[in-house]
């Protein structure tokens, strides 16, 4: 016997049940798969506004509220209190870890942090002005010509350790396609280093001079690693979860992901922010953009403003907002005019009444530039560290979803509103009008 509450739909004089589940927390959910079966009816949500894809208990936000958390942690208590291979842990297998756990978790990633010696080759055939974000989702996909061993997603040994190259490699890959494109030599990891550490010792660290990494961008770095590590079923975790549906291999799919995270709605946007701010560039133009922003006519949007799922401050940028002045403070940076044109970019929306009415906040890339910049980070390479650190959320939700029993490869269906059936004329017609 059903014992779940249900939702009756009623088409034409025929009414219809479906179950409603409840989560442990967040609105409950209408079970409408034997909708097309019972009515023959599809359901119509473009952009997915009202639909759940999938269970999870990875990451719970709640938008009006502007919470996020992880495995049931609020992201501000994580940002503060842990380090990024320690999120990693808790996103994979739902803990923290414990010190054995934490030793043998940094350990093993740690060991996974080199690159097969044959990719430099492969990257080196792309032209030295690519756009990273370019690079990064040839690269990712690539790793699956050279790492067979992990590419049987039935097999959870397998999955576990395609999860570990996965986040290792990474940062690897994102440093060798910044050393590529300045035409300086790659630098190895260094395994002495954190997870953060290792990444700026790739990114600054010449064969020539030692590179000492200071501790503020470190922790920074590890900041902003977990602030973006995972965000539920955002557009690139699900094009992740819809890539890996079919069977694909975890390599491809982070793939997939990356390209999705790349546009500027999305990843994108933290690059877009600086160039805005730099079109900006000085607060007497703000009110020129903020009416542009608003006008109909033009596609100019507030970058770093808007969320599709907070209606209020993004949790995120809240951390962000903070960690930037500590950070331009602590590197000794006096005079930073974007941030003082994002401050009061910032002010003015938010007393503004078309903001204001459509509850536009500022969202997690907002401020993340200006804290990359001042580390010295070259504006192409800031939605790559995004890529860094989502790599995390997607292969814990790509291993949730192949572990998950009710799991489908995912097929939407559609509005079919094209030609309705039509013959072409006869051979010789047809010729003639050619
Ligand atoms: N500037 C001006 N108007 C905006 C903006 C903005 N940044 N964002 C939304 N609006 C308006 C939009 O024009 C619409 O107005 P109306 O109701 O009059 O037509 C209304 O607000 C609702 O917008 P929407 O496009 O229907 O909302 P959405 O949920 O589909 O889009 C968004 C969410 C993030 C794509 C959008 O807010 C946006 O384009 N923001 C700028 C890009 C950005 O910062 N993206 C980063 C998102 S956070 C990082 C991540 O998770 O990737």
């Amino acid at each position: 016997m059903n014992t779940h509450p249900q939702a009756t739909l009623q088409i034409k004089d025929k009414k219809y049940d479906f179950p409603i589940y409840n989560g442990t927390e967040g609105p409950d959910v209408i079970d409408i798969s034997a909708l097309y079966k019972e009515t023959g009816h599809f359901t119509y949500d473009p952009g997915f506004l009202s639909t759940a894809s999938c269970e999870s208990s990875i990451t719970y936000i709640d938008g009006d509220a502007g919470i996020l958390r992880y495995r049931g942690y609020n992201i501000d208590e994580l940002a503060e209190k842990c380090d990024f291979l320690s999120v990693c842990h808790l996103l994979l297998y739902g803990e923290l870890p414990n010190e054995e756990q934490s030793e043998w978790f940094n350990r093993t990633i740690t060991l996974h942090t080199m690159v097969h010696e044959q990719l430099q080759f492969m990257l080196r055939g792309f032209p030295r002005r690519s756009h990273p974000m370019a690079v990064m989702v040839g690269a990712s996909a690539s790793l699956s010509a050279f790492y067979h061993d992990s590419l049987d997603i039935n097999d959870p040994d397998q999955r576990e350790l395609a999860a570990f190259r996965m986040i290792a490699k990474m940062p690897t890959l994102a440093a060798m396609c910044y050393k590529y494109s300045i035409g300086q030599p790659f630098i190895y990891p260094n395994n002495e280093l954190s997870f953060s550490e290792n990444f700026l010792h790739m990114m600054f660290a010449t064969p020539c001079e030692k590179y000492k990494v200071s501790p503020t961008m470190a922790q920074a770095m590890d900041k902003l690693l977990i602030l973006h590590a995972d965000h539920e079923q955002n557009a690139s975790t699900s094009t992740v979860r819809l890539a890996g549906s079919s069977g694909a291999n975890p390599f491809a799919c982070i793939g997939a992901g990356i390209a999705s995270l790349w546009g500027p709605a999305h990843g994108g946007a933290n690059e877009a922010v600086i160039l805005m701010l730099r079109e900006i560039g000085h607060k007497s133009r703000i009110p020129e953009f903020i009416a542009r922003a608003k006008d109909k006519d033009d596609p100019f949007r507030l970058m770093g403003f808007g969320h599709r799922v907070y209606k209020n401050y993004d949790p995120r940028a809240k951390v962000l907002r903070e960690t930037c002045n500590q950070v331009l403070d602590e590197l000794g940076i006096r005079d930073e005019p974007l941030l003082e044109i994002a401050m009061e970019l910032e002010r003015i929306a938010l007393e503004d009444e078309y903001f204001v009415q459509r509850k536009l906040y500022p969202n997690v890339d907002f401020y993340s530039g200006i804290i990359y910049r001042a580390m010295g980070i070259p504006t192409k390479m800031f939605t790559v560290l995004f890529a860094i650190a989502r790599t995390a959320g997607w292969v814990a939700q790509w291993k949730e979803m192949i572990e998950d029993p009710k799991q489908k490869i995912g097929r939407p269906r559609q509005l079919y509103n094209g030609a309705t059936e039509r013959h072409l004329g006869s051979k010789k017609k047809m010729r003639k009008s050619a």
